[in-house]
């Protein structure tokens, strides 16, 4: 049985799909708690093209009756190269699903049927942020490019905004894809640093705490038994990452981290959190895209006044209760 935790919360999910942005999206989609108006895609995990598939392709394996719109975004960063896609996903950003076939050598997952608008992510954040001034909640679960062009393009867009939940950077704990450097913020630090600069209400979930954002595989086998397509996609995206970690850490299942972004907006009490003043080092050369949080005691006045709320405590059992309980088709 889902409870609800408060009212309707109207929300832009900004996302690189990505195998743990599918389940965060799945889970926001099928939480009655979020209101999602759009998706909004990005290059990260895979290009915008993929990304954008990708979406699509979640969206009608959950099979709302009034889907959101899809709407792609930036192809590139602000001002870097793309980096190649992250391993982790595989090479269709979705655990290589799209390379599977069923018993009689068909695809078991053919391209989606929907297509995306034919608008512009930044363009269509600043019209439905502007058509509802103070209520939208921004969720990023991907570089911050569209946001930071949505900003640039209407500075007086960071008052509408209610808030950003961030999944991005690592403030107490080492980044993944550099050590110093988590892969959202590492793709494009430049935009990272203009949405915590924009002075909109914002929550870093980063991998202080995504990390023990666990789905464990025999928890998912075992809430995944009943034959929908759902669970079966379930079960197939999640199998190549889960081989990831397998691999990498002897941990059979994986990290969620976008996922646990999705979850504070829907529970914030999923996640224990500490004021602090934040900057990206966009110029360092070992240090790109680092986060750096002062966590400092009395850091108040030495680097600035605290300009965002960072997750650092977790409640990680009852997080992958819930996340199972709402993904699955019991
Ligand atoms: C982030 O990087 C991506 O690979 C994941 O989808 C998540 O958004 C974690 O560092
Ligand atoms: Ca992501």
């Amino acid at each position: 049985m889902i409870e609800m935790n408060g009212p309707e919360k109207p929300v832009i999910i900004d996302t690189d799909p990505g195998v743990d942005d599918a389940l965060a999206l799945i889970l926001a989609l099928r939480s009655p708690e979020l209101h999602v108006k759009a998706i909004t895609t990005v290059n990260g995990n895979t290009s915008l093209r993929q990304s954008t598939e990708n979406a699509l392709r979640i969206l009608e394996i959950v099979a709302l009756p009034d889907p959101p719109p899809v709407i792609p975004g930036a192809a590139i960063p602000l001002n870097r190269e793309p980096i190649p896609s992250a391993s982790i996903h595989g090479r269709d950003g979705l655990g290589e699903i799209t390379f599977l076939k069923d018993r009689r050598g068909k695809k078991k997952y053919t391209p989606p049927r929907h297509k995306p608008e034919p608008t512009y992510a930044p363009g269509a954040i600043i019209e439905l942020v502007n058509e509802h001034p103070g209520e939208i909640t921004i969720i990023t679960l991907g570089p911050l490019t569209n946001i930071a062009l949505a900003l640039q393009t209407d500075p007086g867009l960071s008052r509408h905004v209610k808030e950003i939940i961030t999944m991005g950077g690592a403030y107490s704990v080492p980044g993944n894809v550099t050590p110093a450097a988590e892969f959202n913020f590492y793709c494009d630090p430049e935009a990272a640093q203009e949405v915590i600069g924009s002075g909109i209400p914002l929550t870093l979930v980063g991998l202080d705490v995504t990390r023990s954002a666990r789905l464990s595989r025999h928890a998912l086998m075992n809430a995944t038994k009943k034959r929908t397509r759902l669970n079966q996609f379930l079960r197939d995206s999640t199998e190549f990452v889960m081989d990831f970690y397998r691999e990498r850490e002897g941990y059979h299942g994986c990290c969620v981290h976008d996922a646990l972004a999705v979850m504070a907006a829907i529970d914030g009490s999923i996640i224990g959190t500490k004021r602090a003043h934040v900057e990206i080092e966009t110029e360092g050369k070992l240090t790109a895209g680092m986060s750096v949080a002062d966590l400092r005691p009395y850091a108040r006045g030495k680097t600035g006044a605290p300009n965002a709320t960072i997750a650092l405590y977790v409640d990680s059992t009852r997080f992958e209760q819930q996340l199972l309980e709402r993904i699955t088709d019991a």
